[in-house]
C-alpha cells in the first residue's frame, strides 16, 4: 500500500523559515467516503505569499494551524472518486496542500485539461501566477502603445509573464531581476527591452538610465527599496499595480514603507493592491487569451521543477534567495 508523504507546520518561523519549522510524516492513504475524491498529486507550487499564511497574523486568509499540512496549490490526477462531478482519471487543480495525495469534497477544484500543455503549466502561466500577471498588468495596469513599463521581480513567475503582456500591448518594457544570467533571460529570450541587476548595478541610476523620460506602470512584485524608486521617477497619471512586497515578507523589523508616495499626489497616479482571487469570475478569458499567445509564441515561459517532497524546506527557501528561474513547482509524484 502506498504512503501518503505530508509536509506540516510545526512552528511559526521568526525571519526566514528553517528546517525546525516543518515536519515530514508519513500516513496511510485516508479512505474515500461518500461525496469525496482522492487525488495522485503530480505537482506543487511554491508561492511568496505561503510566508505570509504561517505567520500568526491573519493576512486575506487564515493563518495555516500548527501541526496542519501545509497550504499550497498543487494539481494531479484523481485516482478514486465518490463525487459525482469527478471521475477517475480527471486532472483536477485545487488548494490541496504540501502532500503527496489530497482527500477532497470537490470545494474549489478545477479540472484542467492535459496534453495543451504541460500539466506543470497550471501552476504557473496557465494558471494562479499567470491570472496574476494578466490581470494585474491589463487592469490595474492599464497599458497603452508607447507607455513606460518598469517590473521588478521580472524574472519570476508573475514578473516575467506581467512584462511579456506589456510587449504584447506595444510598451517600451524594463525588468529588475538579480544577476546577469536573468537579465540575459529577459532581454534575449523574453524580448524585454532593458534588464536592470539590482544586485550588481545602482538601482537608482539604472532605473534613471533606461526610463529618462519617467515611468508610466510600476508592477511591484518586491516592495521597499525599488518601489521608493520607482515613485521617484513617475509620469503624471502612472500606474502602480501593487502585486507584492516579497523583499519585506521574512522582516523582523517594522515594514520598509515608500517613503516618496507624496509623488503619487503630484503625478495624480495611482497605486492600488490586488488579489488575483478578485477576478475568479474572468479565469476562463484569462486562461484563453494566455493560451492564444503561448500558442502562438508572443509569450514565453520557464519552470523550475525540483523533485522529491522531502525537499521542500529547502526548495522554498529559493523563492527568497533568487535561485531559480520563472516559476518554482515542486514535484511530488507521477503524473
Ligand atoms: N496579488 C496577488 O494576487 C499575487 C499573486 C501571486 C503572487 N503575488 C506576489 O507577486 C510577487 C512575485 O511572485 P512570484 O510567484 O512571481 O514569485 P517569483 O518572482 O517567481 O519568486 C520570487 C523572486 O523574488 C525575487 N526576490 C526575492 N527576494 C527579493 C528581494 N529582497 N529583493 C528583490 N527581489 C527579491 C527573487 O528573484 P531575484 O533573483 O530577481 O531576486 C525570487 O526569484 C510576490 O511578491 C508574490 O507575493 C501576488
Amino acid at each position: 500500500m502506498p504512503e501518503n508523504i505530508q509536509v506540516k507546520l510545526a512552528s511559526r518561523p521568526v525571519g526566514l523559515p528553517t528546517a525546525e519549522n516543518w515536519t515530514i510524516e508519513s500516513s496511510p492513504l485516508p479512505e474515500v467516503g461518500d461525496g469525496q475524491l482522492l487525488i495522485q498529486q503530480a505537482y506543487v507550487s511554491l508561492d511568496p505569499a505561503m510566508r505570509s499564511w504561517i505567520s500568526a497574523a491573519r493576512t486575506y486568509l487564515p493563518p495555516v494551524p500548527i501541526g496542519a499540512v501545509m497550504r499550497a496549490g498543487a494539481v494531479g490526477k484523481v485516482i478514486a472518486s465518490q463525487h459525482a462531478d469527478y471521475a477517475v482519471g480527471d486532472y483536477v487543480y485545487g488548494s490541496t496542500g504540501v502532500q503527496q495525495y489530497a482527500l477532497s469534497d470537490g470545494e474549489g477544484l478545477f479540472k484542467v485539461q492535459t496534453g495543451m500543455v504541460p500539466l506543470s503549466n497550471y501552476l504557473g502561466v496557465m494558471g494562479m501566477t499567470g491570472f496574476t500577471a494578466y490581470f494585474g498588468m491589463l487592469h490595474i495596469g492599464e497599458p497603452k502603445e508607447g507607455d513606460v513599463v518598469l517590473v521588478s521581480g521580472a524574472a519570476g513567475a508573475v514578473g516575467s509573464i506581467a512584462g511579456q503582456i506589456a510587449k504584447i500591448k506595444g510598451c517600451h518594457v524594463v525588468g529588475v531581476a538579480g544577476g546577469p544570467e536573468k537579465c540575459r533571460y529577459l532581454t534575449e529570450e523574453l524580448g524585454f527591452d532593458a534588464a536592470i541587476d539590482y544586485k550588481s548595478e545602482n538601482l537608482r541610476a539604472a532605473v534613471k538610465r533606461h526610463c529618462p523620460k519617467g515611468i508610466d506602470i510600476y508592477f511591484d512584485n518586491v516592495g521597499g527599496e525599488i518601489l521608493d524608486i520607482a515613485l521617484s521617477r513617475l509620469r503624471i497619471g502612472a500606474r502602480i499595480p501593487l502585486c507584492g512586497g516579497i523583499s519585506q515578507y521574512n522582516a523582523t523589523e517594522a515594514i520598509q514603507g515608500p517613503s516618496n508616495y507624496l509623488a503619487l499626489i503630484s503625478c495624480r497616479a495611482k497605486m492600488q493592491g490586488f488579489l488575483v482571487f478578485d477576478f475568479a469570475k474572468d479565469y476562463a478569458k484569462a486562461a484563453l487569451e494566455l493560451g492564444m499567445w503561448l500558442a502562438q509564441g508572443q509569450i514565453k515561459s520557464r519552470e523550475t521543477i525540483v523533485e522529491g517532497i522531502e525537499t521542500f524546506p529547502d526548495t522554498f527557501l529559493r523563492l527568497f534567495n533568487g535561485d531559480k528561474l520563472g516559476k518554482l513547482v515542486l514535484k511530488v509524484g507521477a503524473e
